[in-house]
């Protein structure tokens, strides 16, 4: 079956590319279905520089972001998710990014110490959300940075942790140990890939996103020897966000125009589904970034 889906509305439509795969994934039951957490852009913009995406005279288009934000959420809905959603708060520009709320392991929250403080402050506000949602909340020791699932991403047992521009290798370190997992830590090299989701997405255990001009030549071997199928991105993607994508089954939810990437994904068994989400890369994010997989991630051995 060669089926094409556009959404209803004109920009940012999520494309469907299911040309060379006709797999199916199986309808998820109310139990099992996928739990992602987001955060709608009512107060989104750029008020601070902290990456170098962001540029205070490029501002977001509320209107158009507001769109954009809308066809991801209801891109994965319709791929079987439920999304949960945070009540976005003035002065909080960047709350958007509930990736960096924290890291999930079954139903413990490790909230984040972000490194920046224009961010910290977003913090209070995604922990009443998850004590009040039942979750238990955890803190890393004072002084120790720590940036969520933006910078650690379970690859089946393995926690690969990004470090350097925002978290801190011995907050990884604590966090495994912590939680009992091992973690292997890269070193971010590139300023423009500042979280480790900018630049690797597990797909399942063993398979794998990567961009590899965002790590050093240590990390490129940590990441070979230890993900047997590494799916390269290229630099002109790369900047597209193509890594930061978010996972559901066989369907992978990435910005727009990144064609060679959909290719790739095609031919490991993947669907491509793109969303424009350019006002958002504005603030150096994407569809990764934009979502918490609050379940645990697909590529994650914990959750199955
Ligand atoms: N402006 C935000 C920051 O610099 C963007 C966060 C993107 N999130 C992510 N998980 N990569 O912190």
């Amino acid at each position: 079956m060669n089926r094409t889906y556009t959404a209803p509305s004109g920009r940012g439509k999520p494309k469907w590319e299911s040309a060379y795969n006709t797999r199916t994934d199986p309808p998820a039951s109310a139990a099992m279905r996928p739990r992602i957490l987001m955060c709608p852009p009512d107060h989104y913009g750029i008020e601070y520089e902290i990456n170098p995406w962001m540029n205070r005279s490029l501002g977001a288009v509320r209107a158009v972001a507001f769109q954009q934000w809308t066809t991801l959420r209801d891109t994965l809905v319709g791929l079987g998710a439920t999304v949960e959603t945070l009540a976005p708060q003035p002065g909080l520009p960047d709350l958007v990014f509930t990736a960096n709320a924290g890291l999930m392991f079954g139903n413990r929250f490790l909230s984040s110490r972000f490194k920046h403080e224009v961010r910290a402050k977003e913090s209070p506000v995604f922990d009443a959300w998850f004590v009040a949602n039942g979750f238990a909340v955890e803190h890393l020791p004072e002084r120790m940075f720590h940036e969520g699932a933006g910078d650690a991403l379970f690859c089946g047992e393995i926690l690969f942790a990004g470090y350097r521009t925002r978290s801190d290798a011995n907050a990884h370190n604590w966090v495994a140990q912590s939680l009992g997992v091992r973690c292997l830590p890269l070193e971010l090299v590139n300023p423009r890939y500042y979280h480790l989701d900018t630049c690797f997405c597990p797909l399942a255990p063993g398979v794998a996103l990567f961009h590899p001009e965002a790590f050093d030549r240590y990390g490129l071997r940590v990441l070979e020897t230890h993900v047997p199928t590494l799916i390269p991105v290229n630099a002109d993607e790369a900047r597209r966000f193509g890594c930061n994508a978010v996972v559901l089954g066989k369907s992978v939810v990435h910005n727009s125009r990144c064609p060679e990437l959909g290719a790739a994904l095609a031919g490991a068994g993947y669907r491509s589904v793109e969303v424009e989400l350019d006002e958002f890369l504005k603030a150096g994010g994407s569809a990764k970034c934009l979502t918490l997989r609050l379940d645990g991630e697909d590529a994650a051995a914990w959750q199955s």
